[in-house]
């Protein structure tokens, strides 16, 4: 039986609707005449309070609420790739076509186009046993095999029959005994986790190709990382930045309630990118979810849901995916105004007191994962969420709440977008958490002294940071020789390495062993110039150094040409400081 009630209040996003009897928390329902799609997101009785996906003017008290009784799901198969969705997945351009520029009301608009055919080849057989997450075949889509599976809330058996050939994402591709049909295409919910076989703990960095990152800040493969920033310090530019050179198979970009103009720079820009692993459009494998501040905010609390459950699905696959959420506050304000229309009672700022929670349940469907089905593989999601605390205030209710769960935090500094330093990632105010855990990893995969650079690079930022201080209170007279030089390290540090433009050819990517390489030369200068100070060279004479001239270069060398540069740069350091070369140079290369 239909449960069926009717408008009792409208506020905003929200609606109130009475005698619905049997409904059940989190149901899609329908809304009013127009049928405009909501979720139950409070049950009182019969009562229930819905949010509204879609704008709600023009509902009057008294026009019906249906429930579909199915909660929130999304659509996944073959056939989201290079694609732009809403925030429950309504692909923008095809609802566009359908409706003219704004999204017509109730309209339904599938995520996956149902008349595209795909070759399937099978890789199960009649009379196997296939349990969830078993692979059944696979199609070619873009790069990918995308694997077909048995949707992990199928229930599994033995197959009567599987076919080959070109099927549509809805056509039976495999039978099972009991009379199961299997098609290419399952729902998911949104807000339910898709299952696992086991979590596996962060062992490994997802490099960036970003030098303050990989060598500083580092965020694990499968781990989480916030930028939080105040207006125009660099988060979007950073998140285009990770999708382009992060070491991810699949990226989702959850472009969250900024504004609309914001919005469609992320969409001009993005299909214009190019794959560096392949030199094909980036989009390939890249999913968009698009939900501006003039959409329905409704739609914007869902789109967080609808993006990590899209990761989640490539997870399964066995590849690495990285999620963008930009921003994760606009995602908040969602939940805010949701629940004061609600009438909740609020906690700090207005939030609602399931802020934090809300926001950790979410970072914590990131993961280095086994996934679940035959045969065996490892799968994994990192997120990385932009904040955008109001006025830079990292103290507010959104940014703490993030700083709790997240184990890498990019504090984006505004002086220093200000001063044109890029990326604008405060290295006394940021941290990883993860540094211990890759111990194993660096180890194995780095030259000995890089965890050691890695420190002595800190020590001295932060000691130049407090000479700095002295300067700014007593004028640089007072620092004696030493201290000085401590200063000119720090901003070798900072321009030759920490600062990385976006938009350079050669620089904006740096793979680690450049990163190290560069590092390296800095840190050795610095213990040359300094033993060259003691045995009586005058700073002058150091600071007109012609090596210093050529770090700053080093990180506009091309890669292929880094290594031969970097070589004969260390072979030649011991004669600028008027010392016989004794040691064969170690360089970059050294294993
Ligand atoms: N890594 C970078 N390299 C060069 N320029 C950058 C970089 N990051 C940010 N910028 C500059 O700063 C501007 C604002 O950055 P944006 O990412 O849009 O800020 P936010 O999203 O924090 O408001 C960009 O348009 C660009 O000019
Ligand atoms: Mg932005």
């Amino acid at each position: 039986m239909a449960i069926k009630g009717s408008i009792i209040k409208i506020s905003g996003p929200t609606v109130i609707a009475k005698e619905m009897v049997g409904a059940r928390m989190y149901d899609v329902v329908r809304v009013g005449k127009e049928g405009l799609l909501g979720e139950i997101i409070r049950l009182d009785g019969q009562t229930v309070f819905v949010q509204v996906y879609e704008d709600t003017s023009g509902l009057y008290v008294g026009e019906p609420v249906e429930s579909t009784g199915n909660p929130l799901t999304v659509e996944l198969g073959p056939g989201l790739l290079t694609g732009v969705f809403d925030g429950i997945l309504r692909p923008l351009e095809a609802v566009r076509k359908q409706t003219g520029d704004f999204i017509a009301r109730g309209v339904i608009v599938q995520a996956i186009d149902r008349d595209k055919k795909w070759a399937f080849t099978p890789t199960a057989k009649a009379n196997d046993r296939v349990m969830p997450g078993d692979e059944l075949g696979w199609v070619q889509e873009f790069g990918f095999k995308h694997k077909i599976a048995v949707p992990p809330n199928a229930a599994g058996g033995e197959i009567a029959d599987i076919r080959q050939g070109e099927f549509t994402v809805t056509e039976t591709i495999c039978r099972l005994k009991d009379g199961t049909e299997l098609q290419m295409m399952h729902h998911w919910p949104v807000r339910q986790p898709r299952p696992v076989k086991e979590r596996l703990e962060p062992r490994e960095p997802f490099i960036t190709g970003q030098r303050i990152i990989d060598v500083l800040f580092p965020v694990a493969m499968g781990g989480t990382a916030a930028i939080p920033g105040p207006f125009g310090a660099g988060k979007t530019v950073m998140q285009q930045t990770l999708a382009k050179w992060g070491d991810a198979d699949v990226i989702i970009y959850v472009g969250c309630g900024e504004r609309g103009n914001e919005m469609t720079e992320v969409l001009e820009e993005f299909p214009e990118l190019i794959d560096p692993r392949t030199g094909r459009p980036l989009m390939e494998r890249t999913m968009i979810i698009a939900n501006t501040s003039n959409m329905p905010v409704a739609a914007r609390e869902a789109s967080v849901y609808t993006g990590i459950t899209l990761a989640e699905y490539w997870r399964d696959q066995g590849l690495k995916v990285a999620v963008m959420a930009d921003s994760t506050s606009r995602w908040a304000e969602a939940m805010r105004e949701i629940s004061s229309r609600l009438e909740e009672m609020p906690a700090e700022e207005g939030y609602p007191p399931y802020l934090s929670s809300r926001l950790a349940a979410f970072y914590e469907r990131s993961g280095r994962v086994v996934c679940i089905g035959r045969p065996e593989r490892n799968g994994s999601i990192t997120v990385v969420g932009a904040v955008s605390p109001p006025g830079g205030d990292f103290s507010e209710p959104v940014t703490q709440s993030t700083l709790r769960v997240v184990g890498t935090f990019w504090a984006l500094d505004d002086r220093l977008a200000s001063r044109r330093h890029f990326p604008s990632i405060n290295w006394l105010r940021s941290y990883s958490l993860y540094i211990e855990l890759f111990q194993p990893w660096y180890r194995e995969n780095m030259p000995a002294d890089f965890q050691e650079l890695r420190e002595r690079a800190s020590t001295l930022l932060q000691r130049e940071a407090e000479l700095q201080e002295i300067v700014q209170l007593v004028g640089p007279d007072a620092l004696q020789d030493d201290q000085r030089l401590i200063i000119e390290a720090g901003k070798m540090l900072r321009e030759d390495f920490l600062q990385q433009s976006a938009y350079s050819d050669v620089d904006s990517d740096c793979p680690l062993m450049k990163s190290y390489g560069i590092l390296k030369a800095i840190i050795r200068f610095y213990d040359e110039a300094s033993a060259a100070l003691k045995r009586g060279m005058l700073l002058d004479e150091i600071l007109n150094l012609k090596q210093i001239e050529e770090i700053a270069r080093m990180k506009e060398t091309p890669k292929d040409q880094f290594e031969t540069y970097i070589q004969d740069w260390f072979k030649r350091l011991p004669e600028a400081f008027g010392v016989k070369p004794a040691e064969p140079a170690v360089a970059g290369g050294e294993e």
